[in-house]
């Protein structure tokens, strides 16, 4: 039945169109001209525009463009012809010659482009379509050449990507010239993202240092074919497919390699007017070869994005441009004697090893390094998983594809001069200077039920095309009663469609709340279920009927534009050990934060009922310790927690820990705990650092002194509160018990686990609790040390 509505309708477009002039096309013998502002093709819904873009002073581009968000010289391109050869702003032009060949042409003589077409037979003309294709078609409907066939850095739906193609990024956000990142399939089939730079090469996704199959591609459809579907989804022939985050509605997207190398999957957001990222390849980008150039090293935080800093002894080659690296400021001659190392922890340098050996020494490693000119430093690596253990030593020829991760396990030796040594050098604080790469990060936004497509679709045509309308009146009625009908046999499948995307984007949502909606969600703040840092927790049912944790904020006092910034940055924050920030409200006094709500309630909860058994309890240890770790490295944010308790410790329905009241502290008292400076107390009593009440500087070792007291309370079922054998604490009861004893264990275990344990994990927890309890703060481990601790624990099961 629709089938041949469709090919009515198709055939009714075609009749009107070639009855009417209109501004999506362009005939032979004539031009679109660089001097004359408004001389474009758009497209007929109004959603392409192709004509001249400036790319530079008095330098334009041919190009296709978006015109929404609503732009001027300014918009998303997503197609050039002469990204390289920009022509003068006067007396340029782009013409469709009288043989049907179409030619881009620079101060009206010398040609730049050209499609190299030709029809003698009869006449062609160019035309923008909808889709964002501009197709030189002859009159019998013949292609001759389209865009669509040599994309630049950005695939539209329904354009393949194929066999010899290729997206190339920009080199920078204002600059469109061709950049070093490449999407493309590779020779084995592989869809594959490479940094061809201008001295050396390597693909960097899908990692290397995996297996095509470990990754879930496949070498065996030489085709290779990849294509991003009008519903969302991304294809490609060597069996890798992802989905949008909104996938399903019919909205705008682009699938874009950017300047930084990451690629990226766009919805447009028309309600806001602008591009939302809805699937990106890399989350994080530190690890895109070539980012910050070489000698340096590369760290992310959500809230800066990617920075680059140059390794100790080298300074920044090009002052605006950190892909070229940085240099030594130094000379080192091949006299090993006067040479020393440096190492940086948690650093890896990615490839250009010319030797590796295996077991040898930290001395070992460097001997060799230091007899070898052509030794820049070594990666010096312990590989756990490789039985029994070994130590590898990578000798490296060049310092590139530098980053800093908090939870990568090696340390990378730098060769310096013995006059540099002396460099006081903070890696992973020291970043003050920052990528001209930025992101806006990945932002997920809440959308409203679309208004039908086609209606729309049919709203524009109305609009666009009065004098076309009145040219096939006749035609038009018919149309009128056909496209109804057919309207409404689509309808029902599109609304399902939409719901579908509605709950999945609602599931993921971050977004902006009103009071009222807060106020009705929560039955006018009833139900009170927890009172924590700076306000009381009610529980509530979101209008999509999402439970949530809705936090009304008491003693926010600072601004409303501090507020959304801090808001923003912990909306961000993505870790499976965090609770999830759905979003929040800012109305005037009023200041709220809407959770995730967990079924399981708190670990405080869980520790009095007989819920948790041993396994439990370990992975409550390490989960929490992981989203610490987060708070306080990954993020290079310092975020600190201060209220670290059982009662902050939420569980969920897979007894997964979930870290909540995070960024509090940041958010009611701002720029104090950034500087070191925190004039209140902070926290409760009991899990509080010595360093609140000695008036010390508080770090981040002030959360592990309270996660320990968490293990602490864990292992042994207690309280810190409970009174023990009279006055002692719970740290001193343990602490006396353990030296006291040999069966230690059997005594300060929780009675509740019923002789249910594994002792080794039992006295490694308690050597860790005991260890982050230390008075001293500098004896106490990081975050991402536990991590490591428990996480080595874990791999010997
Ligand atoms: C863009 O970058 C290229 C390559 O680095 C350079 O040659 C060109 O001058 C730049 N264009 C502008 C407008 O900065
Ligand atoms: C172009 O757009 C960006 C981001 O939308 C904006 O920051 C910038 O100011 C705009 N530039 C011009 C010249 O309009
Ligand atoms: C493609 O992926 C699916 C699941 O993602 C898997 O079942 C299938 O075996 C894969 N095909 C090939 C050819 O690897
Ligand atoms: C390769 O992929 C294409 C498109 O998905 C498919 O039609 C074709 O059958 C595949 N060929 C092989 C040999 O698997
Ligand atoms: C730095 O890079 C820019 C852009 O690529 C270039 O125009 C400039 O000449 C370079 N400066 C130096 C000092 O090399
Ligand atoms: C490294 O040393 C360990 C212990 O001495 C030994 O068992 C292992 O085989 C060595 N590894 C290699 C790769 O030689």
């Amino acid at each position: 039945m629709a089938r041949p509505i469709i090919i009515l309708l198709v055939y009714l477009i075609q009749l009107c169109s070639f009855s009417s002039s209109s501004d999506d096309q362009l005939h032979e013998g004539s031009s679109l001209s660089v001097d004359t502002k408004g001389d474009v093709l758009t497209s007929s819904d109004g959603t392409f525009s192709a004509g001249f873009h400036p790319v530079g002073q008095n330098a334009f581009s041919f190009a296709i463009w978006f015109n929404k968000p609503s732009c001027s010289g300014n918009c998303t391109v997503v197609w050039m012809a002469n990204r390289d050869y920009p022509v003068n702003g006067r007396h340029s032009k782009l013409t469709l010659t009288k043989h049907g060949n179409l030619i881009l042409t620079d101060a009206g003589r010398i040609t730049v482009w050209a499609t190299d077409t030709v029809s003698h037979l009869s006449p062609a003309h160019l035309k923008l379509y909808d889709s964002g294709n501009l197709v030189l078609h002859d009159s019998t409907g013949t292609t001759l050449w389209q865009s669509f066939d040599s994309p630049t850095d950005t695939l539209l739906p329904l354009q393949q990507l194929r066999k010899h193609g290729k997206l190339v990024s920009s080199r920078s956000r204002n600059n469109f010239s061709s950049g070093f990142f490449n999407l493309y399939f590779d020779s084995d089939n592989v869809l594959s993202l490479l940094y061809k730079g201008p001295e050396v090469s390597s693909i960097y996704w899908p990692s290397p240092w995996l297996l095509r199959w470990e990754v879930g591609r496949s070498s065996n459809n030489n085709s290779r074919i990849a294509e991003l579907d009008l519903l969302g989804k991304f294809t490609s022939t060597d069996n890798y497919t992802i989905k949008s985050a909104d996938y399903g509605s019919r909205i705008h997207r682009r699938l874009t390699i950017d300047f930084d190398g990451n690629v990226r999957l766009y919805s447009l957001n028309e309600r806001e007017d602008k591009w939302v990222v809805s699937w990106q390849a890399y989350p994080r980008s530190c690890k895109i070869h070539g980012t910050c150039g070489p000698n340096s090293v590369c760290s992310s935080s959500p809230k800066h994005g990617r920075k680059c800093s140059c390794i100790p002894g080298y300074r920044m080659k090009n002052h605006t441009d950190w892909s070229f690296g940085c240099k030594p400021e130094f000379d080192l001659s091949c006299n090993g004697v006067e040479a020393g190392f440096i190492s940086l922890r948690h650093t890896e340098f990615y490839g250009y090893e010319y030797a590796i050996y295996t077991n040898y020494t930290v001395e070992m490693c460097k001997k060799l390094c230091l007899e070898q000119c052509n030794c820049k430093g070594f990666q010096f690596r312990f590989h756990k998983s490789h039985q029994p253990y070994s130590t590898y030593c990578y000798l490296k020829s060049e310092l590139r594809n530098g980053y800093h991760e908090p939870f990568f396990d090696a340390s990378i030796y730098l060769k310096l001069p013995k006059t540099k040594l002396s460099l006081s050098y903070e890696l992973v604080r020291d970043y003050s200077l920052e990528c001209s790469v930025q992101v806006e990060q990945l932002t997920r936004t809440y959308h409203e039920r679309k208004e039908n497509e086609p209606f729309k679709l049919f709203l524009g045509f109305l609009s666009k095309n009065t004098v076309l309308w009145s040219t096939c009146a006749i035609g038009g009625i018919e149309f009128l009663v056909i496209f109804l009908v057919w309207f409404f046999l689509n309808r029902t499948q599109h609304e399902s469609d939409q719901m579908g995307s509605y709950r999945l984007i609602a599931a993921t949502g971050f977004r902006k709340f009103s009071y009222a909606e807060l106020d009705k969600a929560t039955n006018g703040f009833r139900k009170e279920i927890g009172k924590g840092a700076g306000g009381i927790v009610y529980k509530g049912k979101l209008s999509d009927d999402r439970i949530a944790a809705i936090k009304r904020l008491i003693d926010a006092n600072h601004g409303e534009a501090e507020f959304l910034a801090e808001v923003n940055t912990i909306g961000k924050l993505n870790h499976m050990n965090l609770i999830d920030l759905w979003g929040y409200c800012v109305e005037g006094k009023h200041k709220l934060l809407v959770y995730e709500y967990m079924e399981h309630g708190s670990l405080a909860e869980n520790l009095s009922s007989k819920t948790l058994d041993w396994g439990k309890r370990f992975q409550i240890a390490l989960g929490t310790a992981k989203g610490l770790a987060y708070l306080h490295e990954e993020c290079l944010e310092w975020i600190l927690h201060c209220d670290i308790k059982p009662q902050n410790i939420l569980i969920d329905s897979n007894y997964q820990p979930k870290v909540s009241d995070f960024g509090l502290s940041w958010l009611l008292n701002r720029g104090d705990v950034k500087n070191s400076k925190i004039s209140r107390l902070r926290g409760t009593r009991g899990y509080m650092a010595p360093e609140w009440v000695f008036n010390m500087p508080i770090t981040s070792k002030v959360d592990v002194y309270s996660y320990g007291i968490v293990l602490l309370e864990l292992v042994t079922g207690r309280s810190h509160s409970q009174g023990i054998e009279g006055e002692k604490t719970l740290i001193k009861w343990v602490k006396e018990t353990t030296d006291a004893t040999e069966k230690w264990m059997e005594m300060i275990i929780d009675p509740m686990l019923e002789g249910q344990y594994d002792t080794t994990e039992i006295s490694i927890l308690i050597t860790v609790a005991l260890r982050c309890v230390e008075e001293d703060k500098d004896a106490r481990p990081t975050m991402g040390e536990v991590v490591l601790m428990l996480l080595q624990l874990e791999e010997k099961h």
